[in-house]
């Protein structure tokens, strides 16, 4: 091959081998689970055309330079989001840096659904239970849970994973809705107002929907939240002492975006003075670690960063990162600002310049 691509891991499915090997590309990657800054440079070595990196990795001006230096122009997150990146050194050392959005949203938001409905019906607890050989028959108030129906599920960043973890609980659940977000979400608006319609026309209670006109409104109000925001010094322990008072005593929170999002000591105490308040988390603030006392907490749900983790996306978060790295190698069209890469599969790109 003419052009060397690194993939700092090995990734699912082998579309993303074929694409890049047939456009005279050899790849290079390696086994080992974590990548340092060293291991990563010496990957990059003295020639390197494009780099598919991890959301594991700290991809600011050491490793930049380092991949510029090697003749290096392009660099995809094999994720959607970026935090783990610095965009401004990238393109200081002009390297164009694109991210995986689309192929992951209803896979990641469907986790979501997943949480609540554990954290709602106490999935985890009774399965303990059962397992521990401590049920000894039907009891009237054996881990009793939430109706989900006819309460209001709160959703902070309503962009396309936000949306369609909405859409899912308001459709499947009969839930009403209360959002945040900076941006309206016209469509999903109008869904739920739809969706409303048909339930008044069959005789039944129809959902509502609500924008809030802070994220503290969604807090004091809705019953089940769930964060989608992206990850940057504004949303940087959105959820911290202060905003975990507001929420009702009862409620369930979950998040599936990124950890620093929530201040997790403060949600530890929170979940040893709160025993009906549950959580459902995806993502930790210290990946891998979690902080002290959470692990023991039977209000909480804990994954290991899988919102994301189905077949078919992670083959196509695969297949994305490969297109990113090769339409800047190969120059093809690109979407947007030159030195950002826009995803082939983005529906919210703008249109081609
Ligand atoms: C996973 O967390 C992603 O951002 O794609
Ligand atoms: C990511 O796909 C988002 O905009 O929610």
């Amino acid at each position: 091959g003419k052009y060397r691509v690194v993939s700092t891991k090995p990734m699912p499915g082998t579309r993303w081998i074929n694409l890049l090997v047939d456009q005279d590309c050899r790849i290079c990657t390696k086994k080992k689970t974590i990548l340092s800054v060293e291991d990563i440079i010496a990957l990059i070595g003295d020639k390197c055309d494009g780099v598919i990196g991890q959301l594991t990795e700290d991809w600011g001006e050491t490793l930049f330079a380092a991949l510029s230096r090697a003749g290096g122009k392009a660099f995809s997150n094999m994720a959607v989001g970026y935090n783990n990146v610095d965009v401004t050194a990238a393109n200081k050392y002009g390297v164009s840096v694109g991210n995986t959005p689309g192929v992951l949203t209803e896979t990641t938001a469907e986790l979501a659904a997943s949480l609540s409905l554990s954290a709602a019906r106490r999935i985890v607890e009774a399965d303990e239970f059962m397992r521990a050989g401590l049920y000894d028959g039907w009891l009237p108030h054996l881990f009793v849970g939430n109706l989900l129906k006819g309460q209001t599920v709160g959703v902070i960043g309503a962009g396309r994973i936000g949306s369609a973890y909405a859409r899912m609980m308001v459709e499947g659940f009969k839930m009403n809705l209360i959002y945040y977000d900076l941006y309206q979400s016209t469509r999903l608006e109008k869904f739920v107002t739809a969706y409303g319609e048909f339930l008044k026309a069959n005789g039944e209670q129809p959902v509502t929907w609500k924008r809030a006109s802070s994220m503290d409104e969604v807090l004091r109000e809705a019953d089940l939240i769930s964060l989608h925001p992206i990850l940057d010094k504004t949303t940087y322990h959105l959820v911290n002492t202060e905003r975990l008072a507001m929420m009702k005593k009862e409620a369930i929170l979950i998040n599936c975006s990124r950890g620093p999002v929530v201040d997790e000591v403060a949600l530890v105490e929170h979940l040893k003075h709160n025993p009906m308040f549950r959580v459902g988390l995806d993502v930790f603030e210290d990946e891998p670690y979690m902080k002290p006392g959470l692990a023991e907490m039977k209000n909480a749900i804990v994954v290991p960063h899988i919102a994301s983790a189905s077949k078919w996306t992670r083959e196509g978060m695969a297949t994305l990162a490969a297109l990113n790295v090769l339409g800047k190698i190969k120059g093809y069209p690109v979407w947007g600002d030159p030195n950002h890469i826009e995803p082939f599969l983005n529906e919210n790109a703008p249109p081609p310049a």
